[in-house]
């Protein structure tokens, strides 16, 4: 019996040690640690949103506010980055601001930018114009709608 009562004890504080040892608080911080190694040199720590808090608060952010957020990483309204400025971009002709360099899919692309095409274009870049560079895909039919009046506002 006390044998018996040996094992049992054993074989929970085992579980029990395997299931603390596995917990995701540890391997988060062991994996933040790793992380923040690597990054030591980086200037500024990235600010961390969790998308489910993203999408959470995207409802009751601006136009211009959702463009910053979701564009604002590779785009800016005066200057080209790793895609093109976008002041002036509703109602012209895709592919043509005379400094940025195109991919071919985007060159050849024969549209002029308007409600319609650049809701379906942040839908999916790829649908319409395979071979793009632009790698972001925006799903929410109401954030789109809301960024795409901020541009047409920066392009009068
Ligand atoms: C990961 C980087 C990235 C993100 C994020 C991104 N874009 Fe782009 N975008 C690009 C690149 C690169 C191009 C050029 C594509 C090409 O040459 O094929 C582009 C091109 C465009 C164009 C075509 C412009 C023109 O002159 O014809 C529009 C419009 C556009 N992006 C809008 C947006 C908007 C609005 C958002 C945010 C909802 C966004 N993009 C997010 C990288 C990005």
């Amino acid at each position: 019996m006390s044998i018996r009562l040996g094992i049992a004890v054993a074989l929970i504080a085992g579980i029990a040690t395997f299931i603390f040892t596995q917990a995701p608080e540890d391997q988060a911080a062991s994996l933040q640690s790793r992380t923040a190694a690597v990054y030591d040199s980086a200037p500024v720590e990235a600010e961390f949103i969790p998308a489910s808090a993203l999408a959470a608060t995207g409802a009751a952010l601006t136009g211009k506010e959702l463009y910053i957020r979701r564009c604002g990483a590779c785009h800016s309204v005066d200057q080209n980055r790793v895609g093109p400025r976008h002041r002036g971009v509703y109602g012209r002709k895709a592919g043509t601001v005379p400094d940025f360099r195109y991919s071919s899919a985007l060159k050849k692309l024969n549209l002029t930018w308007n409600e319609k095409n650049l809701d379906r274009w942040l839908a999916n870049p790829t649908a319409v114009a395979p071979g793009t560079a632009m790698g972001f895909q925006l799903r929410d039919p109401s954030e789109r709608k809301r960024i795409i009046g901020y541009l047409k506002s920066v392009s009068k």
